[in-house]
């Protein structure tokens, strides 16, 4: 599974890389106004970090002015994946930016209905968005199961599925098990997954019946 991070927080970027886990970078327009960054320097500097694909997203929602804003943004750097939402306007943007082999990751997915249309549109990337799901009482993970079957039936489909809006590390998991290609995920859900109670207890025995002993391997 590749571990994208939901971030354009430079230092957790650097962070993940540091430690294999990452793959990709993933940011939204809420991201960046979080930053309370410039977003086409900022997207720079992130693209020049990270090896594989960063997701920039369009601002405006019409066809005409998607299409310049991803003209823009798909020249800040070659691993550039244009992040378009999943409506109308935004799957023909989508269709043509594929057909000239730019990376589009298509957003706010949230029936297996759309993500066959963002197949057929060729988007790089589905995101389907199971934390929001959730919130309001429908399980998103299902809706991951039914995409990747789905596109499974389809082998000629080269859409990965792109799980978005974690919240925990069940989400990871859980997606793990069904295959699902890529997940994003803010930097602190990552890092939960090294979390055991069992490894910090061990670990603490270890040490101590170490000290026990008197030596020293160094
Ligand atoms: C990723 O591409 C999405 O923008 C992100 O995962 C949304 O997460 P949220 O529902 O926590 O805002």
């Amino acid at each position: 599974m590749k571990f994208f991070a939901d971030t354009s927080d430079i230092n957790e970027i650097k962070d993940l890389k540091e430690y294999g886990l990452l793959d990709g970078v993933t940011t939204n327009p809420s991201i960046i106004a979080k930053s309370g960054k410039e977003f086409i320097p900022l997207i720079k500097e992130i693209c020049e970090i990270t090896d594989g694909p960063v997701s920039a997203e369009v601002a405006a929602t019409d066809y005409k002015t998607m299409r310049k804003e991803a003209d823009v943004l798909r020249n800040i750097a070659d691993n550039i994946a244009i992040k378009v939402p999943l409506t109308q306007d935004g799957l023909k943007v989508c269709k043509e930016l594929s057909d000239e082999g730019t990376l589009v990751n298509v957003t706010l997915c949230f029936s297996s209905g759309q993500a066959l249309l963002a197949a057929k549109a060729g988007a790089a990337f589905i995101s389907p968005f199971i934390g929001r799901l959730d919130d309001i009482c429908f399980q998103g993970l299902d809706l991951i199961a039914d995409i990747l079957i789905i596109y499974d039936n389809y082998p000629e489909y080269d859409t990965e599925v792109l799980v978005a809006s974690i919240r925990n590390p069940m989400h990871i998991i859980e997606s793990a098990k069904m295959g699902a290609h890529v997940m994003t995920a803010p930097p602190k859900v990552i890092k939960q997954l090294y979390n055991h109670p069992l490894t910090d207890k061990g670990l603490a025995a270890f040490v101590a019946d170490w000290e026990k002993t008197g030596q020293s391997i160094l």
